[in-house]
């Protein structure tokens, strides 16, 4: 009898230990460590992408099959030295799960060693250089790259008339992306390229740039620049008559970005532009994303907002599919292939390239009289589930 006894203590206790052992392993947080620009020239990318992951929290719970969700935003300043940095603090100290963010193509490619080194999922919400996704096989990407992008409006200025025209980029990986596909998809239709103007990322003065695209007066110049620089272009484009010089602006949508459009002002009236998000988009979730952000945020959405949130989704949601478990090699197959629905329409992460295949929108800028007569890019033509171009086919 004694001996039943203490044999059924033993298995209670050693039950109580399992339970305990379980509990406190579900109980574990599941950590996701963004590394964004908070400050500095790229700041307002990381303002956009923290808000939107805290929005997407906010609505869809703090909890994924068990595991408590943790956030952890560290600011690099957009300085890839930090960036690397960072990403190994965040895995090796903090043990994070997945890490996202990068506002740009050189702090994505710092920190994508890291990925590889560590096995960690490494989620790229803003940098949109094609190569991006080639640098490391634990890269997924949920932004857009910039030849998709550029594609549809080479395509649409050769048949708009526009015969001859001036590129003028970002002298960085995304600007280089841009130049060369608006350049052949351009020739390809049709269309003549004048001249080949490429501005620096840091602290550019664009004044000495735009007098060339004045003399060299082109049918059409077309720009790509990146988040935040949109508004000092477009004041002295405007500065030096430009906009009434004859010379058509066309542009990727990181130049009429829905952070600074309301402040640009009539200059940017009928600016023609190709991407793949506009807080304008009118489907019924994307009404609902942008109410919600605004009410939570007093700012307006913009293409970096939307993919961070989209990155939140598929963290998620490769999560769930793992029951919680998680693990790098688990949340990797867990995300390629997702389909769902975003607020700037479906999106597919490719399989193969692990990289986002979209819609992408050809937009003008107006005035919305239903939308407190503020400035939007309107959407009015679509190139449907545009894959990156960049990749080699
Ligand atoms: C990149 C940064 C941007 O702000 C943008 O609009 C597009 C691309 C980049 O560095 O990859």
């Amino acid at each position: 009898m004694m001996r039943r006894r203490l044999w059924l203590d033993a298995a209670v206790a050693f039950c109580g230990a399992c339970v305990l052992g379980f509990a406190a392993h579900a109980a574990e947080p599941f950590k996701i460590g963004f590394i964004l620009p908070m400050t500095g020239q790229q700041a307002s990318t990381g303002k956009q992408i923290e808000a939107a992951a805290k929005l997407y929290m906010a609505q869809h719970g703090a909890t994924v099959s068990g595991r408590k969700i943790e956030l952890i935003v560290k600011d690099d300043g957009g300085a890839p030295d930090m960036t690397k940095r960072l990403a190994q603090e965040l895995v090796v100290n903090d043990k994070v799960d997945v890490i996202a963010g990068f506002g740009i193509t050189p702090a994505a490619f710092a920190a994508a060693p890291i990925a590889t080194q560590s096995k960690t999922p490494m989620v790229v919400t803003a940098a949109a250089t094609s190569a991006i996704t080639e640098r490391s096989p634990y890269i997924v990407r949920t932004s857009f790259t910039l030849p998709q992008a550029t594609v549809p409006i080479a395509d649409w200025a050769a048949k708009n008339g526009i015969k001859t025209a001036v590129t003028f980029v970002a002298d960085y990986g995304p600007g280089l992306d841009a130049e060369k596909f608006f350049i052949s998809q351009f020739k390809l239709n049709g269309g003549k390229v004048i001249g080949e103007i490429r501005t620096p990322l840091k602290s550019p003065d664009f004044a000495p740039f735009l007098q060339k695209v004045a003399d060299l007066k082109p049918d059409a110049v077309f720009v790509f620049l990146p988040s935040g620089q949109g508004a000092a272009f477009m004041k002295q484009f405007g500065e030096r008559g430009l906009d009434k010089s004859g010379i058509r602006l066309i542009a990727t949508g990181d130049v009429t970005d829905d952070d600074q459009l309301a402040e640009m002002g009539d200059v940017a009236l009928g600016v023609v532009t190709s991407h793949h998000y506009s807080a304008a988009h009118p489907s019924a979730m994307n009404k609902k994303f942008v109410a919600a952000f605004e009410a939570a945020n007093h700012f307006r959405p913009n293409f970096m907002a939307v993919a961070g949130y989209d990155g939140m989704h598929l963290i998620y949601s490769a999560l769930a599919a793992t029951g919680g478990k998680g693990g790098g090699d688990a949340l990797l197959a867990a995300m390629k292939g997702q389909v769902f629905e975003s607020p700037r329409g479906q999106i597919l992460i490719d399989a193969q390239t692990r990289d986002i295949v979209q819609d992408i929108y050809i937009r003008k800028v107006e005035r919305v009289p239903a939308m407190g007569n503020q400035l939007y890019n309107v959407e009015f033509d679509v190139q449907k589930a545009v894959k990156d171009p960049g990749k080699a086919k």
